[in-house]
């Protein structure tokens, strides 16, 4: 495929931005859209609006380049390329699974977006982590807004980067790629290996779409394990870290570590897609995605035991200091944080103040420095940022972040 191609990429986020910049800098002609303008106007400013090693050379490059704009609207291209949010509905639930359902409006609403851009010739992506059939039901969407489908391809190719890693990760990462006949698979696979390194390898829009909600499921399910044997350990009085140490001597044995339960925008989110679509078949997945949020509920009954022996012995209520809101170490991103949830859970009965090393402020929890922190009556360890790290474990500390093992 020749380079020298204008593309359409719909979101501005933390897939897209970086998307239309390497791009841009790889001689494609992009114009990004966002519905945010206080981020289309960032970008026109050569600037970032998202936190991500590396990004804002390249955006400033192509933005200088006049090679990448951003616009509030899409405009006609020779790739469309859609790379917005695909959250689950918080107040929805399934009937059969009694779970939560995906909230596809987004996909959706930028599908209308293109379709009237849409032309013969035209390749469509979907990027965004999808439930199976959503590329087929995007593509459903742009016929009945009178697309006709036998002249366009339409494909899905899910993002596998790492959020901090992402410039180098969209280069060199394998990329699985699937459209809705073989002549989208074909297509698509063309474009992405004219920017990536790693094999791209070749299926249908389904097994593309749930072989990135298999990674993500396989990992809930791997931690559910640790943190139920987290739980175990605490009746047993074993330490869970030397007992996955000592498991993971075996050679075939890979346990992922426990923490305080399972946040962010992907593994927490994504196993609910196969559990929704599996009328009721998809009970390991589903028990993982339930026995990690259990492991958030668990965290705050201990802290609250904890608590009521402090006040039993002292005679006052504790001050309770959380250490960590973030969904994992040494990030902002406060997704689905169970360390956030466990936090504002307990600030509704007592006495809580947080440590956030990578926010500055949060309605409704008061944030303190970690020297205040550090004079509490109970010290609660969430997250292990690195801030943690140089902390002494004393007896006021109730680590769930694994920073004190040996
Ligand atoms: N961030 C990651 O590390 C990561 C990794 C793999 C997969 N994903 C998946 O990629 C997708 C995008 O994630 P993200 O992290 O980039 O999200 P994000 O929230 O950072 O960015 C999405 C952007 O889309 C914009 N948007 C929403 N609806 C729009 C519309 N109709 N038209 C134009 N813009 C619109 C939002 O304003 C936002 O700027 C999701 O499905 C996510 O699960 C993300």
């Amino acid at each position: 495929m020749e380079i020298n191609k204008n593309v359409c990429i719909v979101g501005m986020g933390y897939i897209g931005l970086p998307t239309a910049a390497l791009l841009a800098n790889r001689g494609f002609r992009v114009h990004g859209v966002d519905v945010n303008k206080k981020a289309v106007d960032t970008i026109n400013k050569g600037e970032i609006h998202i936190v991500e090693p590396e990004l804002d050379t390249f955006v400033k490059s192509a933005v200088n380049s006049n090679m990448l704009s951003a616009h509030l609207e899409p405009t006609e291209a020779d790739i469309f390329l859609v790379a917005v949010p695909t959250p689950f509905h918080h107040d929805k639930l399934n009937s059969v699974t009694n779970s939560p359902i995906p909230n596809l409006d987004y996909v959706k609403s930028a599908t209308q977006a293109i379709a009237p851009f849409v032309k013969p010739g035209n390749l469509v992506l979907l990027e965004s982590t999808s439930p199976v059939g959503t590329t087929e039901m995007m593509a459903a969407e742009l016929e009945a807004a009178g697309v006709d489908l036998s002249e366009i391809h339409v494909a899905h190719s899910p993002e596998r980067v790492l959020p901090g890693q992402i410039m180098r990760e969209l280069i060199e990462n394998d990329r699985v790629v699937g459209g809705i006949n073989p002549a989208s698979t074909k297509a698509a696979a063309e474009f992405y290996r004219t920017f990536v390194e790693g094999e791209v390898l070749e299926t249908t829009s389904k097994t593309a779409e749930m072989a990135k909600l298999t990674e993500n499921a396989f990992r809930d399910v791997n931690i559910a394990f640790a943190n139920e044997l987290s739980m175990l350990c605490d009746d047993m009085g074993i330490d869970v870290y030397e007992l996955i140490t000592l498991a993971n001597h075996h050679p075939r044995v890979n346990v992922l570590q426990p923490g305080c339960g399972v946040g962010g925008h992907c593994i927490s989110v994504d196993p609910w897609f196969i559990v929704n679509s599996a009328n009721g078949k998809a009970k390991m997945t589903e028990q993982a995605r339930r026995t990690n949020d259990y492991k958030s509920e668990w965290v705050a009954e201990k802290v609250k035991n904890a608590a009521l022996e402090f006040e039993k012995a002292q005679g006052r209520a504790p001050i309770i200091a959380c250490m960590g809101l973030a969904f994992k170490p040494d990030i902002d991103d406060l997704r689905e944080s169970p360390a956030l949830y466990i936090t504002q859970k307990l600030n509704e009965s007592h006495n809580v103040i947080a440590v956030e090393p990578n926010i500055e402020e949060f309605d409704g929890l008061k944030l303190v420095s970690e020297e205040e922190a550090s004079n509490a009556d109970i010290l609660v360890y969430l997250v292990a940022h690195k801030e943690f790290k140089a902390h002494a474990f004393s007896e006021k500390s109730i680590d769930f972040a694994g920073l004190f093992k040996r």
